[in-house]
């Protein structure tokens, strides 16, 4: 069995759900207190074992870049005493993984955007890493996928259960307890109508798949929301090719597209951060009494 190495990070997307702030700028770059939401992703990426990392752009998303490449002016102005920490950090950022860009001509749904990583990820499996999905977690998700995939020797999505009322806007699983936290599946529906669902189990933003994903994703056509659906192609591979596993991941999920999870995710991640967490905790508290 091949080690992975490789992830692929959509980030294409029109972002609609959290205009007007991403009229200009891509939703995975909407910042999480001081770091853009897509570098959550590469840093777990990273701390999962991943070295090579394909981001799918689409027009207006050059920022993301510029945000992985090195900047000499900047670099410039911050070579200076007292400034060192920033510069560092500032240089991890380019130099953290072999990052690659490609676009995605027209944004015809996630798995359309999967399939622009095929020359990249050639014969060798690869996690998916959907783009507005930061997830926390002292044990990085995609390498809790890749343990999975190591043990079963099957594809694997990581998933949670979500409330019943929010299963139609996620997809749900059909479930079957192997061990622990894993569990095996044999079909899954995208954005399934209520009566449709198998669980509610759905999958969070990560998934771990090998090459023949593409065969089938080239012959998929649109699904929900008239889009080529990733999960559909999924489905078709779970039903055919001998199931893949589901990864109940243990970490805190972030939706970077919907406005509410973007805000709260802001405040988790203050709390936590370690400059101003102190601070924002003793500010929020006193918020707190006016509320
Ligand atoms: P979403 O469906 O959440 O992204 O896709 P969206 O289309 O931007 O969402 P709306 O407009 O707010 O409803 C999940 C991830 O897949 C990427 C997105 O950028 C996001 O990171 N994606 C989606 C693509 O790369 N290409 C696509 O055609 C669709």
């Amino acid at each position: 069995m091949k080690a992975v190495r490789k992830a692929v990070i959509p980030a294409a997307g029109l972002g609609t759900r959290v205009l007007p702030a991403t009229k200009a700028m891509p939703k995975e770059m909407l910042p999480l207190v001081d770091k853009p939401a897509i570098q959550y992703l590469v840093e777990e990426a990273v701390a999962s074992g991943i070295t090579d990392i394909l981001i799918i752009l689409g027009r207006n998303k050059g920022i993301i870049e510029d945000h992985f490449d090195r900047n000499p002016e900047l670099e410039a102005a911050l070579a200076k005493p007292g400034k060192e920490k920033i510069l560092e950090q500032c240089l991890g950022i380019s130099s953290m993984a072999n990052i690659f860009f490609i676009r995605q001509k027209q944004t015809l749904g996630l798995g359309h955007a999967v399939l622009m990583g095929k020359a990249f990820t050639g014969d060798d499996p690869f996690v998916v890493m959907y783009g507005d999905d930061v997830i926390g977690s002292d044990d990085p998700v995609a390498g809790q996928l890749i343990r999975a995939y190591t043990q079963y020797g099957r594809p694997a999505v990581g998933v949670n259960q979500v409330p019943w009322a929010d299963v139609s806007r996620y997809c749900s699983l059909k479930t079957t307890p192997i061990e622990n936290n894993c569990y095996f599946v044999d079909d899954m529906i995208e954005k399934p109508k209520k009566g449709q669902e198998f669980s509610n189990y759905s999958i969070l933003g990560r998934v771990l798949l090998t090459p023949e994903i593409y065969t089938i994703l080239e012959n998929t056509k649109p699904g929900a929301n008239n889009e080529i659906q990733l999960t559909d192609a999924m489905a078709e591979y779970a039903r055919t090719r001998g199931g893949m596993t589901a990864v109940d991941f243990v970490g805190t999920h972030y939706d970077m597209g919907n406005k509410l999870c973007v805000a709260e995710a802001n405040v988790e991640l203050a709390l936590k951060h370690p400059e101003i967490g102190a601070d924002f905790r003793a500010w929020l508290k006193e918020y707190s009494k006016k509320l």
